[in-house]
């Protein structure tokens, strides 16, 4: 479980194990344009403010990843307790 943060909208979330960023995301009420769910088309990509990103999908590249400024919040996680998203 970490704790995700929405810069814009003014709310912090959970994400536990058995759910996504997308999830969690959509259900406070914050909805993201997704399409294929499975880290693959990057219509999901997520501007990161802070905190360290599991990257999870196969759209970013090595530099892309190490940069740690976006995310695919339908599959990738965090590794620090805490993302700052720009959500
Ligand atoms: Fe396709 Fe997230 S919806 S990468």
């Amino acid at each position: 479980t970490f704790e995700v943060e929405l810069a814009q909208t003014g709310k912090t979330l959970l994400v536990s194990e058995d759910t996504s960023v997308l999830e969690a995301v959509a259900d406070v009420g914050v909805s993201v344009m997704t399409s294929c769910e499975e880290g693959i088309c990057g219509t999901c990509e997520t501007t990161v403010l802070s905190g360290e990103i599991d990257h999870r999908d196969s759209v970013l590249n090595d530099q892309e990843r190490a940069a740690g400024d976006t995310m695919m919040i339908c599959v990738s996680r965090a590794k620090s307790d805490r993302l700052v998203l720009d959500l």
